[in-house]
């Protein structure tokens, strides 16, 4: 086999960023070993098998395939979960591991070998590895970094909401939301709750027949 890197270390570690990138600076195809087991748990979570079952965890096993996995379905907690507590079963480790190592051994020509990120990839997988790296982290470092990406997708998946709600509300033939004529439009972007309230009630004020005795907004 050609050339071939080993990248381990514990969860937000950074070690699948490193693995990414080194495999793209040195054309190395890359496997994320933990995608496997990951893969293993939503066919465990998909087919109702018990995680103690170890027979049928074998089974499931085998049933994964590297080609067609699709990551985006596996990053959540709950398969991160059931991946945790069926990567204890030594059978259904022997299988995937075996496939990880198809993996190294079929990698076509544009690559000059192939990086893995995972937990034993030095120590078993490819104990022969070129180069073997451990990344690690202070543990509250590591939470701090998971966080941010939670964050940042929660952030993202609202947007989408907003976006969407917007322009439901905008283009429905009934009644659509719209800037009426005559209106004065209030920016809240670079305001506080406190300032866009003030900021309304004197525009209200403004706006107020005299008879209505006004109250003073300073
Ligand atoms: O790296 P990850 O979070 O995607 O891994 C999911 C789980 O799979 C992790 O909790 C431990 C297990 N795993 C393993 O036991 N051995 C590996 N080489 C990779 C992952």
């Amino acid at each position: 086999m050609s050339f071939s890197i080993a990248i381990d270390g514990p969860a937000g570690a950074g070690k699948g960023t490193i693995a990414k990138f080194v495999s793209e600076k040195f054309r190395l195809k890359h496997l994320d070993t933990g995608l496997l087991y990951r893969e293993a748990a939503r066919l465990v979570i998909q087919e109702g098998v018990d995680v103690l079952d170890v027979v049928r965890l074998e089974e499931i096993a085998h049933k994964v395939d590297t080609k067609c996995i699709i990551e985006n379905n596996l990053r959540n907690e709950k398969i991160a979960s059931i991946a945790s507590q069926i990567a204890v079963v030594p059978s259904l480790r022997r299988v995937l591991t075996q496939k990880m190592r198809d993996f190294t051994n079929n990698i076509e020509p544009k690559y000059q070998g192939v990086v893995l990120d995972g937990r034993d990839v030095g120590t078993v997988i490819l104990p022969q590895a070129d180069v073997k790296l451990y990344i690690t982290a202070d543990e509250q470092v590591r939470a701090l970094r998971r966080t941010k990406e939670l964050e940042k997708s929660a952030l993202q998946k609202i947007l989408e909401d907003i976006r969407l709600r917007d322009e439901r509300d905008q283009n429905r033939q009934e009644a659509p939301m719209q800037i009426a004529e005559e209106t004065i439009i209030l920016d809240t972007t670079f305001l506080s709750i406190d300032e866009a309230c003030e900021k309304a009630a004197k525009i209200v004020t403004q706006g107020m027949p005299d008879i209505i005795v006004k109250t003073k907004i300073s």
